[in-house]
């Protein structure tokens, strides 16, 4: 658990289950994010992915609530395709009702923190968007991961989307 900036950071739980669902039930968070955990079932499955992701150090996720305690405002998630390489990704929602406080860019930057500080071997963390999604590009500013490159779409039709980067060391270069 970390809690820094009026925000704690914690483990989600099946308890959480019916926040998830409540959540899900939101079109904008379902139309910019890949994973819906918008029934009971698949709500369960991605608390459950979300344990398994700590196991083999794969996904760091955590349910976002303010400090003070209340209802779960968000999530934000480390990612690492190779648990001891050099890259990660980082990803976020936050709830319909917790939106426009600056709950995501805190929390992104709280994760960026203690991502670095964890894992001595990270040196870059990427935060990728659909080009469409201006609030989410609005975080990364926030948040201080700078634009580094746009990437084209990964079908006819579809959006492509920003990458931005924040290094270990504060600079930014190409990836
Ligand atoms: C993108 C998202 C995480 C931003 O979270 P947040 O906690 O509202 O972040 P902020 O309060 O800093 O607001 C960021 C931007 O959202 C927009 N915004 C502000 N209030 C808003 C509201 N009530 N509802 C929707 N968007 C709002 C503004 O463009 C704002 O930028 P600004 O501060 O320059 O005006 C959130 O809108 C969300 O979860 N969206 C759906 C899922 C998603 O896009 N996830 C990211 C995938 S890459």
């Amino acid at each position: 658990m970390i809690t820094v900036d009026g925000l704690t950071l914690r483990r989600w739980t099946d308890a959480d289950v019916p926040a998830l669902v409540a959540a899900y039930a939101d079109p904008e968070l379902r139309r910019w994010t890949r994973l819906h955990a918008d029934t009971t079932p698949a709500a369960l499955a991605w608390v459950a992915l979300h344990d398994a992701g700590w196991a083999d150090r794969t996904r760091f996720g955590f349910a976002v609530v303010d400090a003070a305690g209340g209802p779960v405002l968000g999530t934000v998630a480390l990612k690492r395709h190779d648990p001891d390489g050099p890259r990660a990704e980082v990803g976020y929602w936050t709830t319909a009702a917790a939106r426009g406080r600056g709950v995501a860019p805190r929390a992104v930057e709280v994760l960026t923190g203690w991502a670095f500080g964890r894992f001595p071997s990270l040196a870059a963390v990427d935060l990728l968007h659909l080009l469409g999604n201006t609030a989410s590009c609005r975080v990364a500013a926030k948040a201080r991961y700078p634009y580094v490159e746009t990437l084209p779409p990964e079908a006819p039709g579809l959006d492509g989307g920003h990458v931005h980067t924040r290094l270990a060391t504060g600079t930014t270069t190409p990836r």
